[in-house]
């Protein structure tokens, strides 16, 4: 479509609206609650806002942008817990990690991004595979937030010891896996109300490279895609991948860039 056509099609398009709809009346309307959002966000005219949730949607319409960019989440590297099996921890990369995040750099190099961003968790593994980056992006920022679901008394442990000293809560937690809470740790839930502030600020940025955690990055992929509280604790997000989210009209773009690097698979089906 050349840029006339677009322009007449768009110009079509909001005929067609203004058979469709009526303006609201600043008299008519005076009792209701409403936001008229200009020229793309360029200003607001915010009219009788009441309450929590509607002050959050005003917050929310005021930060998304329609401008082309994407948003690039990664896990870090392989760990050297991952190796093992272990659940969260603060170990550094292991050898094939560290390949990885080489190979990020190649990746990213060719990507050419403008106001290119990177935020990385906290954690030793994320913080190493990020800095290989830096020198690519505008700025490296590492935010405690982005830091792995806390697996409580459970940190450190595998899989099967998890299962053999909690059986219970190990019960528990394939019951109701976006609810449960680790005990003197979070639950996929507590995670969501803690990634509230990085999501609002993604809908604000242009090009991000987000490095951080299976749980953490479910989370954000489940915003950008939509998906369901049940589905969400299972989304797929391997090591040594990069999911890269566009942001389109209606949906969100989704691509994943696999990468030739041996990682081990912590990936744990959801019991039937
Ligand atoms: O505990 C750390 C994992 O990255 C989260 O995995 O929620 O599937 O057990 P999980």
């Amino acid at each position: 479509m050349t840029e006339e056509e677009a322009k007449e099609d768009f110009l079509k398009r909001i005929e067609n609206y203004r058979m469709q709809y009526e303006p609201l009346d600043l008299e008519y309307d005076e009792d209701k609650s409403y936001i008229k959002v200009i020229n793309a966000g360029k200003s607001f005219y915010v009219h009788n806002v009441n309450g929590h949730v509607q002050s959050r949607v005003v917050y929310f319409l005021m930060n998304i942008h329609l401008l082309p960019r994407s948003i690039y989440l990664s896990r870090h590297g392989e760990s050297e817990y991952n190796r093992i099996g272990r659940l969260g921890g603060d170990s550094p990369l292991s050898e094939n990690g560290l390949k990885y995040a080489g190979k990020l750099l190649e990746y990213f190099a060719n990507e050419k991004l403008d106001d290119f961003r990177i935020w990385s968790s906290q954690k030793i593994r994320a913080a190493q595979t990020a800095s290989h980056l830096k020198d690519l992006a505008e700025h490296t920022e590492f935010w405690k937030c982005l830091d792995e679901i806390d697996a409580g008394i459970c940190e450190g442990l595998t899989y099967e010891d998890f299962e053999s000293r909690y059986p219970k809560q190990f019960a528990e937690r394939d019951k109701d896996k976006y609810h449960y809470r680790y005990p003197s740790g979070e639950s996929y839930e507590d995670l969501v109300a803690r990634l509230e502030p990085v999501i609002m600020e993604l809908e604000r940025q242009s090009n991000v490279l987000v490095v951080s955690h299976q749980a953490v990055l479910r989370c954000i992929l489940a915003y950008f895609t939509n998906q369901n509280r049940d589905d969400l604790p299972y989304l797929k997000v391997p090591l040594h991948t990069v999911i890269k989210l566009t942001p389109k009209a209606y949906s969100c773009e989704v691509e994943m860039f696999k990468f030739d690097i041996d990682a081990v698979n912590t990936y744990r089906e959801k019991p039937k």
